[in-house]
Order: structure tokens, then C-alpha cells, then sequence
């Protein structure tokens, strides 16, 4: 079976913007489950103002003991600037990733610069990244939709994309920060980044908004896409962009490609047991669309083996 390659971003994209706070040992134990379920990949926090972010003010402690705690897992975290970047080094980080939207107001809305300063700020923090022997991804924020200035040009997503690649970018993400996106704008879009951007070093990041996030997902993999973002439960949502839904779930991600014939290694037992823990420590429901189903039937399995 062909495998995809997922991320969960639960614990920066799906933390970053509860109303609960969650404790440094409740985001490592978030993060053993989905390791524990055959996550490969988390995006784990982010080293960004912890007055702009305060629920990932704890970057600093939580890098080095999950670093201890699970030497396998691959462990990034978004930095914004080379503050950031300094910050995640002190701390062990090994993977970065920066995030460059492709407007000028989101650029200064997320990130207090515009768009020319935003693009070169992150091409130097690509560049001291590399340069420190880290693995890089580049996130191209509001690639579809600007929740402040409608629909993206495909030209301004293309030369964020290419600005970013030249700097070093291991990766480039490309984003649906709103979660706006419908799956034929996915083909067309991916379709021409695809002459920027090689395809197995692009990755596709959606918000489930408007439902579509699965479906996106789908004609990301049929454009020859293997690298997706995902959170555990479908929890996330920029704080800066009015509207943001939660991320496309994990789980949904996962029986999708799983029931199409693609592997994945990841568990959809261990993610319930993952998202059973989220749920208790943000005190609400979580889950993606097919979440009522996956609990079904795990329900059934248990009844059948007591
Ligand atoms: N981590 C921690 N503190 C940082 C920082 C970082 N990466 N970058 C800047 N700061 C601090 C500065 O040291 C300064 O501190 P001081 O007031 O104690 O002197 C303060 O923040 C202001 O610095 P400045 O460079 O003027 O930043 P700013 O106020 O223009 O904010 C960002 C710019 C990028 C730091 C801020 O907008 C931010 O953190 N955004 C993150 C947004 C985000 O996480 N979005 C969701 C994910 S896409
Ligand atoms: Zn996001």
C-alpha cells in the first residue's frame, strides 16, 4: 500500500487558541497517545510572543521533555521570527517551520509585519535554520482565501512559494488558514503550485470550516500530494483569522485514506484514546465527522471481546 504522511498539528494549531489552559504535562501526554497511536509526526508548540499566544508560553520546557520522552518521534515547531528560531534551538528543537501568509493584512494581523518584511524575515530565519543543521517547513498561509481580502491571487501563492523554497524550505505547507476552500479550487491550485513547488515536498494543511476538509483532502491526494496536516479530535484555528474552524481531523484523515488504500501507521483505537484525553482537558466535545461512527465501533469491538 502507497503511504501518506501525516502531521498532527493538534497540540500548536489545535492549543493555541482554547479557552482552557492546558498544562505542559497534559500537552506531553497528549503527545505520547498519538505516538502510542503511530503518529510519526506532531507539530508539538510554538515559539512565538507568549502575549500575542499565552497557551504556548511553556515552548521552552516542553521541547527538551519531549525530546527525552520520545527520541523517535519527528517533533517541529512554528517560529516566526529568528527570536523564535533562537528560542527553539536553546530548547533542542530540530524541525522549524515559519509562517508566511500571502496577503499583506494576514501577514500583519498573524505577525505584526507586511508582506514584503514577512517574506524576508522568514527567509532568514529559514536560512539560520539551516545553517543550525534543522529541518525546515514553510507554511503558505490563506493559500486559498484571506479572511480580510477575499480570494488569494494564484500568483501571490506561487511567489511566497518560490521565495521560500529558494531560502531553504524543506517543505512547503500550503494552507487553507479559514478553511474555505472546496475540492475542484484544491485540484487547480495544486495543480499549478505543482510547477513551483516539487511534489513530495509539498504539504497541505485544511480547516475543516465548511465541512470540505476530508474532501480537500482527497483531491490533494489525487494531485499526487502525500504530506498532510491534521489534528487529533479536529480541534485548531488561528486566533488571527476570524472564522477558522478546527483543522480537518485526524481521523477522518485517516479512515479516508486508509478505506481508499493508502497506509498511514496510525491507529484509529489509539487516536480515540488520544481524543478521549483531549476532550477531558479542554471540558468539550471533540471530533472530527466520522467521530460518532469510530466510537461505534470501538464500543462494539470492546463488547464483543468482554
Ligand atoms: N518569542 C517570544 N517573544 C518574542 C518573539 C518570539 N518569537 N518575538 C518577539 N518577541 C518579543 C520581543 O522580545 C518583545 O519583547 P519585550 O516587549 O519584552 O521587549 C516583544 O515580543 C515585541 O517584539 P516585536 O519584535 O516588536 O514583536 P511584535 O510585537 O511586532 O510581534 C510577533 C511579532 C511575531 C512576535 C507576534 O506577532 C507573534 O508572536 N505572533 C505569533 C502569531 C501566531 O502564533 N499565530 C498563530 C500561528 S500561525
Ligand atoms: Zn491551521
Amino acid at each position: 500500500m502507497e503511504r501518506i504522511h501525516i502531521t498532527d498539528v493538534a497540540p500548536r494549531d489545535g492549543l493555541q487558541n482554547q479557552q482552557v489552559p492546558v498544562s505542559t504535562d497534559a500537552k506531553l501526554q497528549l503527545i505520547r497517545l498519538l505516538a502510542a497511536a503511530g503518529v510519526q509526526s506532531v507539530e508539538a508548540t510554538s515559539f512565538v510572543s507568549p502575549k500575542a499566544v499565552p497557551q504556548m508560553a511553556d515552548a521552552g520546557d516542553l521541547v527538551p521533555r519531549l525530546h527525552a520522552a520520545l527520541p523517535q518521534l519527528r517533533t517541529s515547531v512554528l517560529v516566526p521570527n529568528l527570536k523564535g528560531l533562537e528560542r527553539a534551538h536553546a530548547a533542542g528543537a530540530q524541525e522549524i517551520a515559519v509562517v508566511l501568509s500571502a496577503t499583506e493584512t494576514m501577514n500583519r494581523k498573524n505577525i505584526n509585519m507586511g508582506l514584503e518584511q514577512a517574506t524576508e524575515v522568514s527567509a532568514q530565519t529559514l536560512a539560520e535554520a539551516r545553517r543550525l543543521g534543522l529541518r525546515t517547513r514553510a507554511y503558505v498561509a490563506v493559500a486559498f482565501d484571506c479572511p480580510f481580502e477575499g480570494p488569494t491571487a494564484l500568483t501571490a501563492v506561487q511567489a511566497s512559494c518560490a521565495r521560500m523554497l529558494e531560502a531553504g524550505a524543506g517543505e512547503i505547507v500550503v494552507a487553507d488558514t479559514i478553511g474555505s476552500a472546496a475540492p475542484g479550487q484544491v485540484r487547480q491550485r495544486l495543480g499549478a503550485l505543482a510547477g513551483t513547488v516539487p511534489i513530495e515536498r509539498l504539504a497541505v494543511h485544511f480547516h475543516d470550516t465548511r465541512g470540505m476538509g476530508v474532501a480537500n483532502a482527497w483531491a490533494a491526494l489525487q494531485a499526487g500530494v502525500r504530506r498532510f496536516d491534521a489534528s487529533a479530535g479536529g480541534i485548531g484555528g488561528c486566533p488571527f483569522a476570524p472564522g477558522a474552524a478546527g483543522n480537518v481531523a485526524t481521523e477522518d484523515l485517516v479512515l479516508m485514506a486508509e478505506q481508499s488504500g493508502f497506509a498511514t501507521g496510525i491507529s484509529l483505537p489509539g487516536l480515540l484514546e488520544a481524543i478521549d484525553f483531549a476532550q477531558d482537558q479542554l471540558q468539550r466535545p471533540l471530533g472530527g465527522r466520522a467521530i460518532t461512527w469510530l466510537r461505534r465501533q470501538r464500543d462494539k469491538a470492546l463488547a464483543s471481546t468482554s
